[in-house]
């Protein structure tokens, strides 16, 4: 049995932040931004939209594409660190606001990893048998978190969402079958203090703020990503030259290309979304997948490898054919 992908959907707020708007706020400038990470602006949920709000239009889309309704799901997996409430479970609003049955709803939290940790934990509920037909969504508002003062940061990131549908299918065993084929997952928790937020329930009391260390953050992410990435395509039964599209975490322009250049991935494979949406964190890669499949360039029957790092640390892969 095979997690299938059998449709895609995606939504960013309407306001657009442009670094030029960011540098009224922090001594920053649309050239440095640009330079050091290719983004050119980033998205904002306006007051009173919640994560939720992106996640069920995201969800809405991607079960539109796959001509299935809300009543059909019976699984939600939210990626998200930017959860609307403590709990319950982003996932559970967002089946309630979905008008979904009830079923199986919860979150999942590994940052800017998170989507591929959902999808992983997906695949293993489907494979048994669990699901049916679910949703799995990466969701923020990052903005939220940011502290506005530190230019280190607030540049980095922006809001939205993607969601896929999965469907269970019969395969053959085989890399041809469609659906996730393979993954990987890892977290080293001894480099916390690398990217974290300050505050939390139990700690503070407080929501907290996103503090890095950008550059040692970047000195880890292509040896990591590129280690996880073959060692979810070994598992797929995989190698590079087989991928069609590389569906990379929209962190840094510059991490992406080493991350590709390092594993033989030539650019014109590599889905680069980063300098509309900036770092969306869980939400990046589905937003990215959903974004090329709009514009034609990705297309069923083609194998995608996906790949992410972020606070933890943790990281991950996974390869499917759609
Ligand atoms: O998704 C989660 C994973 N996160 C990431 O993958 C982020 C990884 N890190 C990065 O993308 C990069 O490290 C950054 C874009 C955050 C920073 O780029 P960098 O080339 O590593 O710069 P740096 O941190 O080494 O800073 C270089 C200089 C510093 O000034 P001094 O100390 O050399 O005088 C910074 O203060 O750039 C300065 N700087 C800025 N200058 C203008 C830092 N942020 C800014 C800014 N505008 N926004």
């Amino acid at each position: 049995m095979r997690s299938v992908v059998t449709g895609v959907g995606g939504f960013l707020p309407a306001h657009v932040v442009s670094n030029d708007d960011i540098a009224q706020l922090v001594e920053t400038s649309d050239e440095w931004i640009v330079e050091r990470t290719g983004i050119r602006s980033r998205r904002r949920a306006d007051e009173g939209q919640a994560t939720s709000d992106l996640a069920v239009a995201a969800a809405l889309e991607a079960l539109t594409n796959a001509g299935r309704s809300p009543a059909d799901v019976d699984l939600i997996i939210m990626a998200t660190t930017t959860p609307d409430l403590t709990f319950p479970a982003t996932a559970a609003i967002v089946q309630r606001k979905l008008g979904a049955p009830p079923g199986i709803a919860f979150d999942i939290q590994a940052v800017c990893s998170g989507f591929v940790y959902a999808m992983a934990v997906a695949d293993n509920f489907m494979v048994r048998g669990l699901s049916r037909c679910a949703l799995v969504i990466g969701a923020e508002t990052m903005s939220r978190l940011l502290d506005w003062t530190d230019r280190g940061t607030c540049v980095l990131f922006g809001d939205g969402a993607g969601a896929v549908v999965l469907e269970p299918r019969a395969g053959q065993g085989t890399t041809a079958d469609r659906g996730i084929l393979g993954f990987s997952l890892r977290a080293d928790g001894a480099k916390q203090d690398l990217l974290y937020v300050d505050g939390g329930p139990s700690t503070t009391g407080t929501v907290g703020k996103l503090r890095m260390q950008g550059n040692q953050v970047f000195r880890h992410a292509v040896v990591n990503i590129s280690e996880a990435v073959l060692a979810a395509a070994e598992t797929a039964g995989v190698t590079m030259p087989e991928v069609d599209w590389f569906i990379p975490h929209q962190a840094n322009q510059r991490i992406l290309e080493g991350v590709a250049k390092r594993l033989g991935i030539d650019g014109e494979r590599v889905i680069s979304t980063v300098a509309e949406h900036a770092n969306t964190s869980a939400a990046s890669i589905p937003l990215a997948l959903a974004t090329a499949m709009a514009d034609g360039r990705i297309k069923p029957g083609q194998l995608l490898l996906l790949e992410a790092m972020g606070g933890g640390l943790t990281w991950g892969a996974v390869v499917l054919r759609l």
